[in-house]
């Protein structure tokens, strides 16, 4: 939750208003981490002091803001060396208006400032230490204790460095946190930190880089101490050239920019060379120059940060042609699943090949059992492949909700392999359960969608599922991608296995005409708006289903009541006369989800329980299936597929049903309310 976005430039001249214009579209980025107000702080006019702008609401409120104040602000002056921070939040410790926006500062002359995301759980104790020191609040979130603490420390140290002051702060904080500070006695410099949640700089100069790595100096002497500065001040772009020197040209000058954010989304745009923050790292500019510092030396923590390239391009995360990015990525889907299986499937000679687990293979079919864990929509890609997952592996398959999972305390053990799903890889339940699991020596594998995330780094093995970056709010090829690697992983399991050899390959032919299939369906899509206009209005939707297709009753609910607000409902028609059925009438909008598969009877008794109650569901089936169709006015015909691999396809009228009702309704599409994309909190 929460977007931090930071830019520093260092002997690169920049006008004024070219770095606000930076810093927002930075923010725009990162608005679906979370979109209740926002927030920059950068040098006053004078560059005496810090200007602090915030605005509730989204980003484009704050980008009017800061044109109204353009006078004061002098947007025509040019600066050699700046640094601004900015902000996007998902409000979680007071509510949602400019006082609790971040930055949050120091004191009234805006010291130190601050940006923040994650929640500080000890922030009562220190406000309580703070105002006994005579510091005086003014909003209501866990952050300004942060910004206080600086000074409070400042005050008490006033040599310390900056990178000390943070490092001393840091050492009192409980919780999670991504930080960037600015501050008015160290002007051109940032320091940014994390644990817990995410947090990259990006690095763009002139000249090619001198090193693909800045080391990490370790302790509060690393400045002081010449062995833990091999190269040079160990700092980062002064490094002398390494290894093969032929390979990198040594810099030309000191011009510098960083760019400091949650997510490599606000970074592409301005440079591909990375580096991703661990927990505990303290990374500080000071004269243009990088350095990463650790407070405590963890056993098997690497010597250096590794300088990525990214691969991600900026047309990604643009919206093209649609008017919202959860349309584009719902009709991205024909080309997310075959990048999914690109390299991985081979369709002419039956092989699948998961590079990122294959050396793992052997220990997982050895295994007592597997559990899948994850949240919202990934746990409901879980639940559409346990079926396959048990009948491939011939394993017990647990599936799991990060949340509840922890919850129990749930006995795991070393024998155990664990997948945590995630688009994000950052979700905070998921990142605990996976922790957890892995202090009890289980084996940890990461399905995600984010190189780098802290779920991906954490995981033993994984699966990157390539679907490309998802920015609405509401996930959608994500959820295909999981599915679609969940069930390669199921078919790798299974590729010694004769008796499955018929049944691998009719789902190896299935996922070939998945891309085409897809396409197919999303033809359906003025059938699916002309069905919107009908549920708009109305309060609930029951959606049915059973077997494999159970998974798409709750991820169409889900999908509903995101993004539209309306009350939905995902029921396994099993269920019904346990009590759901009680809500049928002939005004219940109901949707049954009924399939040629081996529950198909099972499924038309459910049709048949609901239709005379006077219920009028709308149906999903297959293609030309005529006895099926005749039970109702209203259905969409779906392609047939494998069984196993059907959910791929039922799920996208649902997902294209949600998003029409929702622009129907006129709700924010890509960031429906009270929502974020990433769910950095517990
Ligand atoms: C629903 C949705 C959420 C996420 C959930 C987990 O459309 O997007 O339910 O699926 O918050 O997020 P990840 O997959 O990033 O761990």
């Amino acid at each position: 939750m929460c977007g931090i976005f930071a830019y520093l430039n260092y002997l690169t001249p920049k006008k004024r208003e070219e770095i606000l214009e930076l810093l927002v579209n930075g923010l725009k980025r990162l608005e679906y981490r979370g979109y209740d107000s926002a927030g920059v702080a950068v040098d006053s006019a004078e560059a005496k002091d810090i200007s602090i702008i915030k605005k509730s609401g989204k980003v484009a409120l704050l980008a009017e803001e800061i044109k109204n104040r353009s006078d004061e602000l002098n947007m025509g002056v040019t600066v050699d060396v700046h640094c601004g921070i900015a902000h996007t939040r998902w409000a979680t410790h007071g509510v949602p208006n400019e006082i609790n926006s971040h930055p949050q500062r120091s004191d009234l002359q805006n010291s130190f400032v601050v940006v923040h995301n994650g929640i500080i759980t000890n922030y009562k104790e220190v406000k309580v230490f703070l105002e006994k020191k005579g510091h005086h609040f003014e909003s209501d979130t866990d952050t300004e204790i942060i910004a206080k603490l600086i000074y409070h420390f400042h005050q008490q140290h006033p040599n310390f460095s900056f990178r000390e002051l943070v490092e001393h702060v840091v050492q009192q904080l409980e919780g999670a946190y991504a930080l960037c500070f600015k501050s008015k006695y160290f002007p051109g410099e940032c320091v940014a930190t994390r644990r817990g949640s995410p947090l990259l700089v990006g690095i763009k100069t002139r000249t090619r880089l001198a090193t693909d790595h800045v080391p990490i100096l370790y302790g509060k002497d690393a400045d002081s101490n010449p062995e833990h500065r091999p190269h040079g001040r160990g700092e980062f772009p002064t490094l002398p050239r390494t290894g093969s020197t032929s390979e990198f040209e040594p810099l030309e000058d000191k011009q510098v920019e960083y760019f400091f954010a949650s997510d490599a989304s606000a970074i592409i745009e301005h440079t591909n060379r990375v580096i991703y923050f661990e927990d505990d790292d303290v990374a500080a500019v000071k004269n243009g120059l990088l350095s990463i510092h650790r407070i405590r030396r963890a056993g098997d923590d690497p010597q250096k940060r590794e300088i990525t390239t990214l691969k991600m391009e900026l047309q990604q995360i643009m919206k093209g042609n649609y008017d919202f990015f959860m349309q584009k990525e719902i009709f991205e889907q024909p080309e997310s699943v075959i990048n999914t299986m690109r390299g991985r499937l081979n369709f002419e000679n039956g092989t699948v090949t998961l590079g990122g687990i294959k050396d793992y293979i052997p220990e997982i079919k050895r295994c007592r059992r597997l559990m899948l864990i994850g949240c919202g929509t990934s746990y409901h890609s879980a639940i559409a492949t346990r079926q396959l997952l048990e009948e491939l592996t011939e394993l017990p398959v647990m599936v799991e909700l990060a949340s509840d999972f922890l919850d129990r305390t749930t006995p795991v053990f070393r024998d155990d392999v664990c997948f945590f799903i995630s688009q994000s890889g950052e979700t905070a339940d998921t990142l605990m359960a996976l922790r957890y699991c892995k202090l009890r020596g289980a084996l940890i594998v990461g399905i995600t969608n984010t190189v780098g995330s802290s779920i991906c780094r954490e995981s033993h093995c994984g699966v990157h599922i390539n679907a490309g970056p998802e920015i609405g709010v509401a996930s959608t090829k994500a959820y295909t991608s999981q599915f679609i690697s969940l069930v390669m992983f199921a078919l790798v399991m299974s590729e010694d296995r004769l008796s499955l050899r018929q049944r691998r390959q009719e789902i190896i032919d299935g996922l070939k005409n998945l891309q085409n299939q897809i396409r197919d369906v999303l033809k359906l899509d003025n059938k699916v708006k002309s069905l919107a206009e009908d549920l708009y209005k109305k309060k609930s939707l029951l959606i049915m289903g059973r077997g494999y297709n159970f998974a798409t009753c709750l991820e169409g609910a889900l999908k509903v009541k995101e993004l539209t607000y309306m009350h939905s409902e995902g029921i396994m028609a099993g269920e019904l006369k346990h009590g759901p059925l009680a809500l049928v009438d002939e005004t219940m909008p109901v949707m049954m989800i009924i399939m040629r598969d081996p529950v198909y009877t099972k499924c038309m008794n459910a049709l048949q329980q609901v239709t005379a109650r006077e219920g009028k569901p709308i149906l999903i089936c297959e293609e030309n299936d005529k006895e099926t169709i005749s039970y109702s006015q209203k259905y969409l015909e779906i392609p047939r597929t494998v069984d196993c691999l059907q959910g791929i396809l039922t799920v996208i009228p649902m997902q294209l049903l949600s998003f029409h009702i929702a622009v129907l309704k006129g709700c924010n599409v890509d960031c429906p309310r009270n929502l974020a994309k990433s769910v950095t909190v517990e």
